[in-house]
């Protein structure tokens, strides 16, 4: 299977890094305090799609906690969020920083609204954006594959 290293040293808070992996966009957010907070006081119960969609854990719910990539030692504090930068709805590629009316990501093809987590929250897209195989080697670069 194909893997890619990515060096994130180098990606500061509240800011994103595109890469791009089998084709497809990943976007690897270091997310701010806000973000985070935000994204963890979300009730599962308030989402359109209540699955995390991270194959790295199975079938879970859509938690922030179950979304966001743990740092090398293991802590999930939240910072890293990593994710497949493709609308689940017919795969466009959103628009980040905040954007769109849950301080996420917004798709502009059909005007799908994704929150901090990638969680879809309105619009038409059916599920949060896919979290893709990773994890963190060392204190500074994720494995991608
Ligand atoms: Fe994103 Fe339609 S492709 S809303």
């Amino acid at each position: 299977a194909s893997q890619m290293r990515v060096d994130v040293s180098g990606v500061a808070v509240g800011t994103q890094l595109t890469v791009l992996f089998l084709g497809k966009p990943v976007f690897i957010r270091h997310r701010s305090e806000e973000e985070i907070a935000e994204a963890r006081a979300v009730s599962v119960d308030d989402l359109v799609d209540p699955i995390a969609r991270n194959p790295n854990l199975g079938d879970v719910p859509a938690t922030d906690e179950n979304r966001s990539m743990p740092d090398f030692s293991g802590a999930n504090t939240g910072e890293w969020l990593v994710q497949v930068g493709v609308c689940t709805h017919l795969g466009c590629v959103p628009i980040g920083d905040g954007a769109g009316d849950f301080g996420g990501w917004f798709c502009p093809c059909h005007g799908s609204h994704y929150d901090s987590s990638g969680r879809i929250r309105r619009g038409p897209a059916p599920e949060n954006l896919p979290i893709p195989v990773a994890e963190f080697v060392d204190d500074s670069t994720i494995l991608l594959g």
